[in-house]
């Protein structure tokens, strides 16, 4: 499939998912926070920097990389999907924070360019372009700024992934297209040759892909639960559309397919495999070094 019909798919994708992100916005920054974790500790973003988060959703993690770089620094978040950029903006006001609605793939560079470091949680496998996109973030950092981004491996590592969908979907009407290879989703990413082929493509240098496992948390509220995983996930738009007895059923669905993950009592347990991403954008010296 071309970049174009991918990027038009992606788009109509992010339009459709975003009020189910909306929905569950504090629920996915509280739970979902130790998938970004590491690339925020990674990034180390210093007081003073200006510092970007790309595919920053309804900006959890933006807001955090304000904090961090306060009271001189600024945040930008960049999200394709405006009514996350609007719910971002609407959540958060912390001084220096400012929100974006764009696509990464057709930007020279990101307004606020350039910058000291850039910080992605679970968008860069999403890209209908990976190396256009990534070539922006490159472009849009300063020489020698920084990379520290989270993306999913496989799907064997994130079984809990497709498990809300796979329950959800006989109740619920069609489902929009889906993923095959590595098309944009959350498993494009998951051979870190290619990720790293993706990197130096777009002219990164010291690119490091390292696994990192994290357990998700989250409270033993199946209903509660089960919602959250639908709407933020394929079936989410569809969920949205139907009418009760079917959302009722759509989410024992998922419950169901979702039990195993489940310690009655104690809550879920949903074990995460990502890649940790770092990369540098290259000075100037060593961009002559490294053409020889
Ligand atoms: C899985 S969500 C993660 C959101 C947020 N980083 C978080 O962890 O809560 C991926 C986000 O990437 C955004 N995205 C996907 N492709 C993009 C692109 N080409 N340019 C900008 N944002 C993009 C989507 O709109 C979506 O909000």
């Amino acid at each position: 499939m071309r970049a174009a019909a991918l990027r038009a798919r992606n788009a109509a994708f992010w339009e459709q998912a975003a009020p189910g992100w909306i929905e569950h916005a504090d629920r996915q920054d509280e739970i979902g926070r130790p998938l970004g974790a590491a690339a925020l500790d990674r990034l180390r973003p210093r007081p003073g920097e200006r510092v970007l988060d790309v595919g920053c959703g309804c900006g959890g993690a933006t807001a955090e990389l304000a904090r961090a770089v306060a009271p001189t620094g600024s945040a930008v978040g960049l999200d394709l999907a405006e009514a996350m950029v609007a719910a971002a903006r609407a959540r958060f006001a912390e001084p220096g924070l400012r929100f974006l609605a764009g696509d990464v793939e057709t930007l020279d560079h990101v307004p606020g360019a350039p910058f000291d470091a850039v910080h992605s949680r679970m968008a860069l496998m999403l890209f209908a372009d990976p190396v256009a996109g990534l070539t922006t973030i490159r472009r849009s950092l300063r020489a020698g700024g920084r990379l520290a981004a989270t993306v999913f491996r496989d799907g064997g590592v994130n079984p809990w992934l497709p498990a809300a969908m796979l329950g959800a979907a006989p109740s619920l009407g069609a489902l929009p297209p889906l993923p095959l290879g590595d098309e944009p989703g959350p498993f494009a990413f998951a051979d870190p040759a290619r990720v790293t082929r993706l990197l130096t493509a777009a002219g990164f240098l010291d690119i490091e892909v390292d696994a990192h496992d994290v357990t998700l948390e989250a409270p033993d509220d199946p209903g509660a639960v089960a919602a959250w995983l639908i709407e933020i996930g394929p079936a989410g738009a569809a969920y949205r559309a139907a009418g009760t007895p079917a959302r009722t059923a759509a989410r024992a669905g998922a419950a169901r397919l979702l039990e195993r993950f489940r310690t009655a009592g104690a809550g879920y347990h949903l074990p995460s495999g990502c890649w940790l991403i770092t990369a540098t954008s290259p000075e100037p010296t060593r961009r002559q070094d490294s053409s020889q």
